[in-house]
């Protein structure tokens, strides 16, 4: 077992750190954010993500986890250091890599002995090149180091056994060294037999935006046969579930919504087709995944503003579920964001509801009306948005909604309302590909 760095606390490295831990590593989480490592050295989590907190705790009672902002001194301490920093969105749809180079040039200053330099964050094809070389500019020349490209596919609300029990541990490294070593910190996995590819960096830079934007083509893929089971009268819920039973499709990401979100997918598709360019190398069904994001997003707008009769002004809407998806209390890129905006300004007012994404949101939208339950926020309302699948949407009792609402109209975008049900209390409703409104 090893001792290792993880350095950045968001959803990637915190996971990954609590995870290597778990596996009997002994692991320092570092940050520079202060106020993030306080709050971890007092036993709180900084994010939502179902199970984490149980892990952390486990680990950090047995010694084994610990959290700090002395990020030099954790880097010399270490002999593998995880890169887990943010690679938000750039100006021109690239991915931003500021935190990375910055780590990468904190590590080289801070390079004492022989260490495996691990990324896990989400970087275009050809940076771990660029941080190699960036780490070789400021160490000292007697200071050896192996590079090694681990990306993540941890999704947010499952990323906890996602990192335990991986479908696999990709590894790219020219040497068979920091293979080795990597071994050692995934040892249990090894023991499991999780598939693990052994791969040069490029490659596997390469595999995680070829899973991300194959996912994400997926789900506009479905989306638009949505939109044409709207036009002829199919059910695309039970296309999708024939598809699926065809194992070369899968059933999996084949559920039509409001259009894909979160911190990864719309990010990492635009960084690589601005990768594609760049190449000259054109990824034309990856600007068409895109595209139809796009309108997805606002097709669900036009759904809700048809329902209404095109008269929004004054009206008042109940949003629910805010996050991108359910489990998570991320917004980054939600549907609901756009949503919310075109109701106002529609001048329209909105009411909004999640169980736990309305901090997030509010830095979006500071002055909307929330709510402490979807019972309060559908009160008076003129009409009511699902925007995230959340199980307590998926029980709603419509009897009761009906009661509270002023107009019983309802927009399901993630489809999981009973159509039977709506029809048979008399809602005029609407939804993904399945039952248009007349
Ligand atoms: C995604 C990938 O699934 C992970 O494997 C990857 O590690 C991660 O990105 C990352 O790069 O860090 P995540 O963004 O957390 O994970 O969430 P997903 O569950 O993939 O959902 C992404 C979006 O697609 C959500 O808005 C979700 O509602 C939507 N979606 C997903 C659909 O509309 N339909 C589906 O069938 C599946």
């Amino acid at each position: 077992m090893k001792n290792i760095t993880v350095i950045g606390t968001g959803y990637v490295g915190l996971v990954s750190g609590a995870g290597l831990s778990d596996f009997g590593n002994q692991v320092v989480c570092a940050d520079i954010d202060e106020s993030k490592i306080s709050l971890l050295q007092t036993g709180k989590i900084p994010i939502f993500e179902p199970g984490l907190k149980e892990v952390v705790d486990r680990n950090v009672k047995s010694n084994r986890l610990s959290f700090t902002v002395d990020v030099s001194k954790a880097i010399r301490d270490s002999e593998v250091i995880f890169i887990g920093v943010g690679t938000p969105e750039g100006k021109n749809g690239e991915a931003d890599l500021s935190a990375v180079f910055s780590v990468a040039e904190m590590i080289g200053k801070n390079l004492n002995s022989y260490k495996i330099i691990c990324t896990k964050s989400t970087v275009p094809i050809g940076t771990g090149a660029k941080i190699i070389s960036l780490i070789n500019k400021f160490k000292k020349k007697d200071v050896e180091f192996d590079y090694v490209s681990n990306p993540e596919f941890l999704r947010e609300g499952a990323a906890v056994q996602d990192f335990l029990i991986p479908n696999r541990i990709v590894l790219g490294t020219n040497s068979q060294k920091a293979f080795q070593i990597m071994q050692d910190v995934y040892r249990p996995l090894f023991i499991n037999d999780t598939p693990i590819v052994f791969t040069n960096v490029p490659t596997a830079e390469m595999i995680k935006y070829a899973s991300n934007a194959f996912l994400a083509l997926k789900i506009s893929y479905i989306n638009e046969i949505a939109n044409v089971c709207e036009a002829v009268g199919a059910d695309v819920h039970i296309v999708a579930k024939a598809m699926g039973n065809d194992g070369r499709i899968s059933p999996k990401f084949l559920h039509p919504g409001p259009g894909f979100g979160g911190s990864c997918f719309p990010k990492d598709t635009k960084a690589l087709l601005s990768l594609s360019k760049e190449l000259n190398e054109p990824m034309n069904t990856v600007a068409a995944a895109i595209v139809t994001n796009n309108r997805q997003k606002e097709r669900m707008i036009d759904k809700l503003f048809n329902l209404m009769g095109n008269a929004i002004k004054g009206k008042t809407i109940a949003v629910l579920g805010l996050s991108f998806k359910q489990m998570t209390d991320d917004v980054r890129e939600s549907a609901s964001i756009e949503m919310i905006q075109s109701i106002i300004e529609k001048n329209g007012t909105v009411k909004a509801y999640d169980p736990v994404a309305i901090q997030n949101i509010k830095k979006h939208f500071p002055d909307i009306e929330y709510s402490t339950s979807w019972q309060t926020a559908v009160k008076d309302t003129d009409a009511v948005v699902i925007m995230t699948e959340w199980h307590e949407f998926r029980g709603l009792d419509l009897v009761e909604l009906k009661q509270l609402v002023k107009t019983p109209i309802i927009l399901d975008t993630r489809n999981v309302l009973s159509i039977k049900d709506l029809t048979s209390l008399g809602f005029k409703f609407d939804n993904v590909g399945r039952k248009a409104v007349k």
